[in-house]
């Protein structure tokens, strides 16, 4: 393995729960090394603390126990090295399209023509084209969250770190981004991460897909894609992705059992997951 972008050690988190005035053990002892340039999927129960696994390495949290590197540097802070695509879309309400995606690029003293053409390029990319100038109101839930997309890869981030940023899409959109961020991936030689309860998802975009154990979430397993590269969505009726959807799946299940009731309502619609 090449020298770690992130590597996690012994990760602790609690939090006091509003509802019931306890604290709430989300993380405990979870440990995990992931790669420069590497696809890892993070899949895991829902209430399980992927977001809060994912806001610990975007520095939007610090660690009660444990600790988060990146690039051997504890990580204590947000930079625009490591992007986090969350489930909200995040745009500026009063910037246009062009505008957010522009924004990332002017912050960092692109020149306007080359600033307009590579926004033009990233909202090619995510199918935006047509609605350069329509605010984020004017768009619909799937619309936002590419745009969301599309600033976040304007940054040029060094790791990418998404939180389900498809869950919004429909499937043929979900498809097609999910064949343009892979070819970015192996284009681009950065370090992707991403939470999804979508198991296909997380075979189909990854090279190793990491297990998380119910509350408090720890590393359950990793699992290596061996799949060939670069993977068109044929790949999915390979018998061998079909192997690892089944071991995946009864790798989930077990740990969605094992969730506190009120989370196993939160899941997804068997047809989503898989499971
Ligand atoms: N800021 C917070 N304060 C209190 N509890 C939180 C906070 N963030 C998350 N939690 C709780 O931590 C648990 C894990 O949350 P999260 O990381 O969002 O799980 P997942 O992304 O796997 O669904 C949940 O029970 C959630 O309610
Ligand atoms: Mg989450």
């Amino acid at each position: 393995m090449k020298s770690p972008a992130f590597a996690i050690k012994d990760l602790g988190k609690v939090f006091l729960d509003a509802r019931t005035g306890s604290s709430l053990s989300v993380l405990d002892g979870l440990s995990l090394d992931i790669a420069e340039g590497e696809f890892v999927s993070i899949i895991g129960p829902s209430g399980c603390g992927k977001t809060t696994l994912l806001s610990h390495m975007g520095g939007f949290l610090r660690p009660d126990a444990g600790s988060v590197l990146y690039k051997g540097a504890p990580v204590l802070a947000p930079h625009p090295e490591r992007t986090v695509i969350f489930q909200e879309h995040g745009l500026f309400p009063w910037k246009t399209v062009l505008g957010n995606v522009e924004f990332p690029l002017k912050a960092r003293g692109t020149p306007s023509a080359d600033r307009r053409r590579e926004a033009g390029r990233l909202i090619d990319m995510v199918h935006l084209r047509g609605f350069e100038h329509s605010y984020p109101h004017q768009l619909s839930g799937g619309m936002k969250q590419r745009a969301g997309i599309a600033r976040a890869l304007a940054c040029r981030p060094e790791a990418v770190l998404m939180d389900e940023p498809f869950a919004a899409l429909d499937n043929i959109t979900r498809e097609i981004i999910q064949e343009e961020i892979l070819r970015l991936w192996s284009e681009l030689g950065k370090t992707f991460v991403l939470v999804t309860h979508h198991l296909e998802e997380a075979i189909f975009m990854s090279r190793r897909v990491v297990v998380m154990s119910a509350r408090p979430g720890r590393i359950k397993e990793e699992v290596l894609i061996d799949l060939p590269e670069p993977r068109s969505a044929l790949v999915k009726s390979d018998p061998r992705f079909t192997a690892l959807k089944q071991r995946l799946t009864r790798s989930l299940r077990e740990e969605v059992a094992k969730a506190p009731a009120p989370e196993k309502g939160l899941q997804q619609e068997p047809a989503e997951t898989g499971v």
